[in-house]
């Protein structure tokens, strides 16, 4: 019999399936917190270290905690030989996210230390992929385009040093202006976490099988990748850059619905009323603009989300003013997930911990609709 009458929630739509201390997102208020700190004040006030600092240890670190974590973490910034070779011979056709993926994958084949379930031992793998898979991300930016490799810098944070390695540091380079270095700061600490999210829920489920954090971290990034996740900040801007002219923003906006299609960077599962990330995250792309004269970019975002409030009341999430920040500062469009992913490795390597602290393998129930049970007929009498 088909299972008919059992209540199915597709896309686990409304389900709680464990509790969080890491943070919460309240879409009633608009807001989310990471361990009580509300977003924009971390955005404010605080560097992503001390962001990764306060996820994964439940409080904001003092100045010498907070010394002894970066010279951690920057000792780390050193890349296997192996995994250079393997990064050069991968096609330049193939997605940057792919890059990655395959990175972790690579990285977990040549962890020397066997794999146990314990907070410091996650904790070392996700300092190691903080301070490696930004140098990749550099590597395969600079490599597709034919130019030198930028060694790290250990006297720079994680956002100036990224900058740096993509960038170079010629007077130029938005590596060198602080205010732009600080606007891609706060887009890593609003990326940094958010709760269940699929890619989050992903690196969880995987845990959740006593799998190995490499595993965990190589699935969310292929969930993340996905257009409706963390790949709609490369659609926004793909979607602005077919746009062109911000007087022809409206029309085309219009023309989407009408077609019924998904118009990238609105709407999210949670947040119903608008993404509390996105008032911080519009502000450094207004101020990116402002300093880049790119105002045209403020022009199409303002007329885009104009015709979504009227027709549709469906608001911005963090993507929408993210992608044209990120174009701002220079980065190839098919390179904004994997900037993602340098945030969203902080959030996932504390989901990872707290997974491994408190275990129920996540398996849920399927409701059966297919055929009714029936006979196999041997091949010779089909
Ligand atoms: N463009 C056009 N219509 C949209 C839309 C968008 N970006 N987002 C939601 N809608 C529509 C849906 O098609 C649905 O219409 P229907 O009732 O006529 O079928 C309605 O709004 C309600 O959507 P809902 O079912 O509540 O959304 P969801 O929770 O299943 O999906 C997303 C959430 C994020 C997957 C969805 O909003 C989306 O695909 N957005 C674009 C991709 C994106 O920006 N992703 C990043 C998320 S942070």
């Amino acid at each position: 019999m088909n299972d008919k009458n059992v209540e199915v929630r597709r896309g686990l739509y409304g389900v709680v399936s464990d509790y969080t201390a890491i943070s919460k997102v309240m879409p009633e208020t608009n807001s989310l917190t990471y361990r009580g700190y509300p977003v924009q004040d971390l955005v404010e006030h605080c560097s992503f270290e001390e962001v990764i600092y306060l996820l994964w240890n439940g409080e904001l670190p003092t100045a010498e905690q907070l010394r002894e974590f970066n010279t951690r973490g920057r000792s780390y910034r050193v890349l296997d030989a192996g995994l250079i070779a393997l990064i050069h011979s991968l096609p330049m056709g193939c997605h940057p996210m792919d890059v990655l993926r395959t990175a972790v994958s690579y990285m977990g084949t040549k962890d020397p230390e066997p794999f146990t379930t314990g907070a410091d031992h996650v904790l070392r793998i996700g300092h190691n992929l903080l301070a490696q898979l930004p140098m990749v991300v550099a590597m395969d930016i600079r490599r597709r385009s034919g130019a030198d490799i930028i060694a790290p810098d250990p006297d720079k944070g994680i956002a100036e040093n990224f900058l740096s390695m993509v960038f170079g540091t010629a007077s130029a380079s938005v590596a060198t202006n602080p205010e732009d270095v600080r606007d891609f700061e706060k887009s890593l600490i609003l990326y940094a976490e958010h709760s269940f999210n699929a890619s989050t829920f992903t690196s969880r489920v995987i845990t959740s099988t006593r799998s190995d954090a490499y595993s965990a971290i190589a699935g969310a990034i292929g969930a993340l990748k996905g257009p409706l996740h963390g790949g709609a900040n490369e659609f926004v801007m793909h979607t602005m850059l077919d746009i062109d002219d911000p007087d022809n923003a409206a029309a085309w906006v219009h023309r989407a619905l009408d077609n019924k299609d998904l118009i990238m960077g609105f709407g999210h599962r949670v947040y119903k009323s608008g993404d509390s990330r996105v008032p911080s995250m519009e502000k450094s792309m207004r101020a990116l603009a402002q300093r880049h004269d790119a105002e045209k970019w403020v022009r199409m975002y303002e007329q885009m989300q104009q015709v979504m409030e009227d027709r549709t009341g469906i608001k911005p999430n963090l993507d929408f003013p993210a992608g044209p920040a990120y174009h701002i500062l220079g980065f190839p469009v098919d390179f904004f997930t994997p900037l993602f992913v340098l945030a969203r490795l902080a959030g996932w390597t504390a989901h990872i911990v707290e997974q491994y602290e408190n275990n129920s393998l996540i398996r849920p129930l399927a409701a059966y609709n297919g055929v009714e049970q029936r006979e196999v007929v041997p091949i010779d009498q089909r």
